[in-house]
């Protein structure tokens, strides 16, 4: 049994804000963000959309890519989502707080009747942990086939734009991919079967201050008349270091535990947060810079929408070709982090 990722999406805002336009409201320059981070610019969501709306979108060009690219007895996006078993979303900025989760949401637009709906809130390690959680669950019972993985963000709304240090770092967006479980006479590539083969999932509680949005949740509840909003806070510099270690640490024991080399890999595709983050871990782990694949530049840290959007981009461009071995590697709040090797 495997499990394919048979279908992928995405869904950017159309409003993209370059450093310089950044540079004008807030006391920092071009040369120093993308100096530091490699973000020339993000997108920015209009006041009406919310983490759904991008989430829906990205959801239906996943299922309408599914159906273009596989021979399907559905006929319509309507059909596939009635089929689906499950919608799992990762999401730092769901649309309501505590409930109804997001996911909900996306299952009533999508009219994905029979789908159980699951939100994720692992920041931006959370599609990793989504991915893994929806395969799990589809092998779990053999009446379920088919899930939507989601990571959508609207990450503007919650930064502190006084603290430049953080600020210029997010944008919004979101990607999909959809699942399915197929036997193991189906769709073989050229190096095994596709699927996703392996995850690693981690957590380190230790660091939970460095990246956090302290006002709102049961510890801080904002109070009536108090105009304080709930925004992230950063330790930067721990981020950072946490960050190269994880991603070394992840990309090194998977390829140990699951003898693989470096030629064996097609690309990893790493959560976006930072380009100096990705060429440090190149560095550590002695592979080219050019394995790791980056459009952070365009869009900047779009959390649990990073590694989807990546993916999406690489499928549709055809850069991602079947029988591919690829790593998806990533970090986030919690401090967390993990990686998927998934056969293409
Ligand atoms: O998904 C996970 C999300 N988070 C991350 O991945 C963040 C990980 N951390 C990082 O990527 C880096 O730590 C940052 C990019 C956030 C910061 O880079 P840094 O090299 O660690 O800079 P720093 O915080 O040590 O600041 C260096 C200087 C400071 O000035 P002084 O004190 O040396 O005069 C800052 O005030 O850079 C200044 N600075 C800025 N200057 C212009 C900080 N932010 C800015 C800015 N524009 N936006």
């Amino acid at each position: 049994m495997t499990i394919e990722i048979i279908g992928t999406g995405r869904a950017l805002p159309p409003r993209r804000v370059s450093n310089g336009e950044l540079a004008e409201r807030i006391d920092t320059s071009d040369a120093w963000i993308r100096s530091h981070t490699g973000i020339a610019a993000r997108r920015i969501a209009g006041e009406e959309t919310a983490a759904s709306d991008l989430g829906i979108a990205a959801a239906r060009e996943a299922l309408n890519l599914a159906l273009e690219r596989n021979r399907m007895a559905e006929q319509t996006p309507e059909d596939l989502a009635r089929t689906l078993d499950l919608i799992v979303l990762g999401s730092t900025t769901q649309d309501y707080y505590g409930c109804p989760a997001t996911s909900c949401l996306i299952q009533r637009e999508l009219g994905a009747k029979k789908a159980a709906a699951l939100d994720i809130t692992m920041a931006c390690s959370s599609f990793i942990y989504g991915l893994e959680t929806a395969a799990a669950l589809l092998k779990a019972d053999p009446r379920r086939r088919r899930a939507l993985v989601i990571g959508a963000e609207v990450l503007t709304r919650i930064v502190n734009w006084e603290d430049r240090g953080s600020c210029v770092l997010f944008g919004d967006g979101a990607g999909a991919v959809l699942l399915e479980k197929t036997g193991p006479e189906n769709r073989a590539g050229p190096d095994g079967e596709p699927g996703i083969l392996r995850t690693i999932l981690g957590a380190d509680g230790s660091g939970w201050e460095h990246l956090i949005i302290r006002r709102g949740g049961s510890r801080h509840p904002l109070k009536k008349g108090e105009d304080a909003v709930p925004e992230v806070s950063m330790n930067g510099r721990a981020v950072y270091t946490f960050a190269v270690a994880a991603i070394t640490g992840v990309i090194r024991r998977m390829m140990e535990e699951e003898r693989i080399l470096p030629e064996d890999l097609a690309l990893i595709v790493p959560h976006q947060a930072n380009a100096r983050i990705v060429q440090a871990a190149a560095k550590r782990l002695g592979m080219p810079e050019e394995k790791f694949y980056l459009n952070i530049e365009e869009y900047a840290n779009t959390s649990s929408a990073s590694i989807p959007i990546a993916l999406d981009e690489l499928n549709r461009s055809g850069r991602l070709k079947r029988g591919n071995l690829i790593i998806t590697v990533g970090f986030g709040a919690g401090l967390t982090y993990g990686g998927n090797l998934i056969r293409w």
